[in-house]
């Protein structure tokens, strides 16, 4: 799909070399409302946003001081864009075994046994996932012994999708959760374990990154069955 811009336009607004392939992934990226244009770099970089970094637009051939209105008018459309993702996602209570692995494998975290799988979906004390046209791509759920303790786990946004405001709003479901469940004189201590380099993320949403002045770093291990039948 092309807009009604030329190249000359393009040029005379600040971009450079708009040569056939940056202009149409240019194009391609503002007609689709930065859906999906170098989604795949962006996500592999652990960037997001790529429309609105100064690296993105210089790979779109812009020339960031010159056209300062110009960059802000692209970064409004592409915010809108994002908007208008997240809120066409649809929000479920429940998934599949399938579709639960899926999303760790897309992460890159282990699948896990089918029946260990089924049971953690069914005993989590809150679920929630994201649904986009019928595909699961992402999710997020709540652990815990239904009183004091509650864990947040399995915090997962497909890498296509993140960067939209999905991961939010399921950290935001939780959080709502526990917070609508609480009574009076009750309180929560809500604890998760945040993957290298996603901990400002969790900081959003109140968590402080452990060792603190009050708390101590949090410790976890993994205990396997291995193949032979012992446990280690
Ligand atoms: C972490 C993850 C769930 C975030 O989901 P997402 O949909 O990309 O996040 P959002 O688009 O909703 O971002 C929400 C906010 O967090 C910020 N954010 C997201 N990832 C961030 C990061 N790695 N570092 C700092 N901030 C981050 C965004 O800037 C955004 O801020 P804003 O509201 O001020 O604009 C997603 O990156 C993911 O699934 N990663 C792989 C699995 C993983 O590591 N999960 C966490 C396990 S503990």
């Amino acid at each position: 799909m092309r807009l009604p811009f030329t190249a000359g336009v393009w040029s005379k607004c600040g971009f450079r070399e708009w040569h056939r392939g940056g202009f149409r992934r240019a194009t391609v990226a503002v007609a689709r409302v930065g859906v999906d244009i170098d989604v795949h770099s962006y996500a592999q970089n652990g960037e997001r946003r790529p429309y609105t970094t100064w690296r993105s637009r210089y790979a779109l051939g812009f020339k960031p001081p010159m056209c300062p209105l110009l960059t802000a008018a692209i970064r409004l459309i592409i915010r809108a864009g994002f908007d208008k993702i997240a809120t066409m996602i649809n929000y479920v209570d429940q998934i599949s075994v399938e579709d639960y692995n899926g999303l760790r494998k897309a992460v890159g975290w282990a699948e896990l046994e089918r029946k260990q799988a089924e049971t953690g979906i069914k005993n989590s004390v809150f679920f929630v996932a994201a649904v986009s046209e019928d595909r699961t791509v992402g999710m997020a759920r709540i652990v815990g012994d239904g009183g004091y303790i509650a864990y947040i786990a399995d915090v997962i946004v497909l890498p296509e999708f993140q960067g939209n405001g999905i991961g939010k709003a399921l950290m935001q479901k939780c959080i709502g959760f526990l917070k609508e469940s609480l009574q009076e004189g009750q309180q929560y201590f809500v604890n998760l374990v945040a993957s290298p380099g996603k901990e400002p993320f969790y900081e959003k949403f109140g968590f402080n990154v452990r060792p603190n002045e009050k708390e101590g770093a949090g410790m976890t291990q993994r205990i396997y069955f291995d193949a032979a039948g012992r446990n280690r």
